[in-house]
C-alpha cells in the first residue's frame, strides 16, 4: 500500500520541499501521501516500544518519507532522562550508549531552570549527535499522587516549578536545532487502564492545575511538538479533543508547533486529524487506510488534513534529517556525564541532619542496603535509558576517598555476585521490565554489631524502581518492607549504642512513606534517581564536598491516607495482569463508566492538589512539607521589597497605566562556615474572601549562586498580576479576586519566612 509512494517515480516538474513552499507541496501531494505523512510507520518495522528500527535503531518512531517531493521521513525517540536507543547494532562492534541524566523529579528537585537548561542543551546535542530529530520529553504531567507509576519522569505537584522546569528544559534541547515533545497532554496521571480511563476534572483545577504547567511551557519555550495523552478528559479522548488542542493549546496558547499521538493513543483517526492531532504515532495501515476512507466518505475534510500536513511540513524543515545534517553518532559522553553530575549534585535533598552529616572521607565507614551496591540511576519503561554505566554508592565513596569497613564490604561484595545473577535470570535481556527484579534485602547481624564497634558511621541505601504500564503498590513500594526495616533497626541499636550515627539514603523515583521509621536515623537524604554518575554525586553530599541546595518539588506526607485523591486513586489489585495499562480494553471506543479509578477517575480534591490541599486543610498531615530541604550551611534573609511594576510583558506600557505586577526582591546571605545555594520560594495568599483561595500558592522562585560563608547576593522574582487570577467555573473566565495579598518568601509550603502585604483594587 504505502510502498508505491516511496518508488514513485521523481519527475523533473515536481517541487521538492523548501521552509517557503509548503503550501505549494501541500496542494501537490495525493491524499495517500498526504495520510503517510501523517500515520507513522511504526507498524512497518515496530517490535514493541523503543523498538522501531526503520530510522535509528531503538528509536520510537519515525514518519514515512515522500521522496518524489523532498519530503525526508524524521525520526521520535525516547524520553525525559536521556535519549533512549538501541546501545548494540548488527554488525559492529561500535556501541551508542547515551548519557543517563537524572530524572525529571530530580531535575525539579534542582529548582534551578538555568542548569536544567545545560541538562537540555547536553541531551539534545546527543539527539542530533544519533541522528534522532525529535526528544519525547519533557514529562510534565502533575504528581497527583505518589502512587503514579510515572511520576520519575514528571517534575512536580506545583505548575509552577514544572512549567518553569519544563520551559528551560525545552530550551535547552532546542537549542542544538532538534525538537522536543512536551508530554502527555494532559491530565495522565495513573498508569492503570491510562488507555481506557477518564480523567473527569473540573475546569478549576484543569486550567490552575493540570493545563497549567503545559502553559507555562508552551508560552515560553515554544515546543516543537506536544504529545497527546492516552486517556479520556471529561469524556473526550485527549487525542480526539478539539476543544483542548484547537482552542486552548492553539488558540489561547498560541502553540505553533505540530501535536502528535502517544504511542497507539486514541481510537478515531477522523476525530484526531479534525481536532488538530497532526501526527498519528506510531502509525499502522488500519490507520492510514481509515484516515483515507474518512476523507473518501466525507467524515473528514480535506481542509482539515491539509491544517495537520501543513504543520507536519513545518515540523519537517526545522528537522535535522531535513537539513541533512550529517551526524557523528559519538556525542562527548564524558562531558555529557559531566552535566549529568552537576545536575544531579543540586538535585540531592538534605531532609534530616542531626549532625551525622558532612561525614567522612576521614574515618571509616559501614555501608548497607542492598541498594549501595546496585545504584538505581532511573525508571524503567520508556523514560529508561541504554546508559553506558552506573556509578553505585561501594564505587563512590570509594573515588571519594571513604574507607569501607571490609566486614560488611566483603560480605555484600560476594552477596551481590550472587544476587546480581539471580535478577539477570529473572529479568532476562529485555530492558522493558516495568517491575525490575532487585535484589534481596538482608541483615547481616553479627557483621552489622561487628561493624558498629570499627566503624566511624554508617551509610544505608534503600531504592525504588518503577515505571510506565503499572502505578506503584502501596506496600511493596511505598513503604518499606520488614527486611529493609530489619536492616535499619539493628544498624541503628548497634551504631547507637556505640554512640555513632546512622544515614538513610533514598535511591527513589517517587517518595516512600518515612513517619513511622525515620526516628531511628540521623540524617535522610533522597537522591531521587540520579543517573549514570548517582555514586559520585551521593559520596560528595556525604562528605560535604557538595553541600545539598535542593528542595521537595512535592510534598511527603504522613501516611498515605492522608493523600487528597487517596479515595480517588486505583489500588493495585494483585489478580491484575502484567500490563496494566490495558486492564479494561473494552470493545472498539465503547465505553461503560462503571468501575471507579478504572473506567473513571473523579478528581474530586479538585485544585487542592498536594501542598495546596495540605496548607489549606490539613497542615498537621506533613512530613515533609513541599519546598522542603535543607543545608550544611545558614542563611539569613533580609530586606524584602516589593515594589509593583506598570508594564506588560513585552516592555509596552500598560495602556491603562495599572499595575502589571511586583517585583520581589530578597538579600541572602549565607551566615554560616561552608559555601551553599539557597532557594527562596515565594508564595502568596490570596485574600480568599470571595473565592476560594488555598492557602498559599507558588508564585516565583529564585535559585542563588554559590554564596562562600559570609557571601550575600539579591534575589529577584517576579510576579504578573494574572498569575494571582483563579478560574471563575460561573463566569468561564479568569478572574482577580480584590483586597489584600500576602507575598511570603519562605524555605517550604509551611515556612515562616519574610512577609508583605499588597492590595490589589
Ligand atoms: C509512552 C510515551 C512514549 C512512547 C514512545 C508510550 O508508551 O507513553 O511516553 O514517548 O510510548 O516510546
Amino acid at each position: 500500500m504505502l510502498t508505491f509512494i516511496l518508488a514513485a517515480a521523481v519527475s523533473a516538474a515536481t517541487p521538492v520541499l523548501r521552509e517557503d513552499n509548503i503550501p505549494e507541496i501541500v496542494s501537490l501531494l495525493t491524499l495517500e501521501e498526504k495520510a503517510a505523512i501523517l500515520v507513522g510507520c511504526g507498524s512497518k518495522a515496530f517490535d514493541g516500544i523503543g523498538r522501531n528500527d526503520v530510522g535509528v535503531k531503538g528509536s520510537a518512531g519515525a514518519t514515512h518519507a515522500v521522496p518524489r517531493m523532498g519530503i525526508p521521513s524524521i525520526v521520535f525517540a525516547d524520553g525525559p532522562a536521556g535519549l533512549r536507543i538501541d546501545p548494540n547494532r548488527p554488525g559492529t562492534d561500535k556501541t551508542f550508549y547515551c548519557t543517563g541524566f537524572p530524572i525529571g523529579t530530580m531535575l525539579a528537585s534542582t529548582w534551578n531552570p538555568d542548569l536544567v537548561r545545560s541538562v537540555g542543551e547536553a541531551m539534545g546535542n546527543e539527539v542530533l549527535e544519533y541522528g534522532v530529530d525529535v526528544l519525547l520529553a519533557p514529562g510534565l504531567n502533575i504528581h497527583r499522587n505518589p502512587l503514579c507509576g510515572r511520576n520519575f519522569e514528571y517534575y512536580s505537584e506545583d505548575p509552577l516549578l514544572a512549567g518553569e522546569i519544563a520551559a528551560a528544559f525545552v530550551s535547552g534541547v532546542q537549542s542544538n536545532g532538534v525538537g522536543t515533545s512536551v508530554k502527555h497532554f494532559a491530565l495522565n496521571n495513573q498508569e492503570l487502564n491510562r488507555l481506557h480511563n477518564d480523567a473527569r476534572v473540573s475546569m478549576r483545577a484543569m486550567r490552575e492545575i493540570y493545563l497549567r504547567a503545559f502553559e507555562i511551557a508552551v508560552r515560553k519555550a515554544q515546543p516543537w511538538t506536544l504529545m497527546t495523552s492516552y486517556n479520556y478528559i471529561n469524556g473526550v479522548h485527549a487525542s480526539e479533543n478539539y476543544w483542548l488542542l484547537a482552542e486552548i493549546l492553539r488558540g489561547e496558547w498560541g502553540f505553533k508547533g505540530a501535536v502528535v499521538t502517544d504511542w497507539g493513543g486514541g481510537y478515531d483517526t477522523a476525530a484526531q486529524i479534525h481536532a488538530g492531532n497532526d501526527l498519528i504515532q506510531s502509525g499502522s495501515d488500519a490507520r492510514y487506510n481509515a484516515l483515507i476512507q474518512a476523507v473518501k466518505d466525507g467524515s473528514l475534510s480535506m481542509d482539515d488534513v491539509d491544517a495537520c500536513v501543513t504543520r507536519a511540513l513545518e515540523l519537517i524543515v526545522k528537522c535535522p534529517s531535513f537539513r541533512g545534517y550529517k551526524y557523528s553518532d559519538t556525542p562527548d559522553l564524558q562531558a555529557h556525564a559531566q552535566v549529568c553530575r552537576t545536575a544531579a549534585d543540586e538535585g540531592v535533598v538534605l531532609l534530616k541532619n542531626n549532625g551525622a552529616l558532612p561525614a567522612g572521607p576521614d574515618g571509616v565507614t559501614a555501608l548497607l542496603g542492598v541498594t549501595s551496591y546496585a545504584f538505581i540511576a532511573g525508571g524503567t519503561g520508556s523514560g529508561d535509558v541504554h546508559r553506558p554505566y552506573v556509578v553505585d554508592l561501594q564505587q563512590g565513596l570509594a573515588d571519594g576517598g571513604f574507607t569501607l569497613e571490609d566486614g560488611l564490604d566483603a560480605f555484600y561484595s560476594a552477596y551481590m555476585q550472587d544476587e546480581r545473577w539471580r535478577c539477570k535470570m529473572i529479568d532476562g535481556n529485555n530492558s522493558w521490565v516495568i517491575d525490575r527484579e532487585r535484589p534481596i534485602e538482608v541483615a547481616p547481624d553479627s557483621l552489622i554489631r561487628q561493624a558498629a564497634l570499627k566503624a566511624d558511621r554508617a551509610f544505608i541505601t534503600f531504592g525504588r524502581v518503577f515505571g510506565e504500564g503499572k502505578d506503584r503498590d502501596l506496600h511493596y513500594s511505598y513503604m518499606l518492607q520488614d527486611n529493609e526495616l530489619e536492616l535499619l533497626r539493628r544498624t541503628s541499636e548497634a551504631f547507637h549504642s556505640q554512640g555513632k550515627k546512622v544515614t538513610v539514603i533514598l535511591n527513589i523515583g517517587g517518595v516512600v512513606e518515612m513517619s513511622s521509621w525515620q526516628d531511628l536515623a540521623d540524617a535522610v537524604i533522597v537522591c531521587w534517581q540520579p543517573g549514570e554518575e548517582g555514586g559520585h554525586t551521593v559520596a560528595s553530599v556525604l562528605s560535604g564536598e557538595v553541600n545539598p541546595s535542593g528542595r521537595l518539588p512535592m510534598t511527603i506526607s504522613r501516611s498515605y491516607g492522608d493523600e487528597p485523591s487517596a479515595p480517588n486513586f486505583p489500588r493495585i489489585f494483585e489478580d491484575k495482569p502484567f500490563n496494566y495499562s490495558f486492564y479494561r480494553r473494552l470493545e472498539g471506543n465503547k465505553k461503560d463508566y462503571t468501575v471507579k479509578d478504572i473506567d473513571y477517575t473523579d478528581y474530586a480534591e479538585d485544585i487542592y492538589v498536594g501542598y495546596r490541599y495540605f496548607g489549606t486543610k490539613a497542615p498537621g498531615a506533613v512530613a515533609y512539607p513541599f519546598g522542603y530541604g535543607l543545608s550544611y550551611t545558614s542563611f539569613r534573609w533580609e530586606k524584602m521589597k516589593v515594589v509593583p511594576y506598570y508594564t506588560e510583558s513585552d516592555g509596552a506600557i500598560a495602556a491603562d497605566g495599572k499595575i502589571a505586577g511586583y517585583i520581589v526582591t530578597v538579600e541572602v546571605s549565607n551566615t554560616g562556615k561552608l559555601a551553599g545555594k539557597d532557594v527562596v520560594e515565594l508564595y502568596v495568599k490570596a485574600p480568599g474572601k470571595s473565592m476560594d483561595k488555598p492557602a498559599r500558592e507558588l508564585k516565583a522562585f529564585a535559585k542563588t549562586p554559590l554564596l562562600q560563608a559570609g557571601e550575600s547576593c539579591t534575589v529577584t522574582m517576579t510576579v504578573p498580576l494574572e498569575s494571582l487570577a483563579s478560574w471563575d467555573e460561573q463566569a468561564g473566565g479568569w478572574a482577580l479576586e480584590r483586597g489584600r495579598y500576602r507575598l511570603i518568601a519562605a524555605r517550604s509550603a509551611a515556612a515562616r519566612g519574610l512577609a508583605k502585604s499588597v492590595r490589589i483594587r
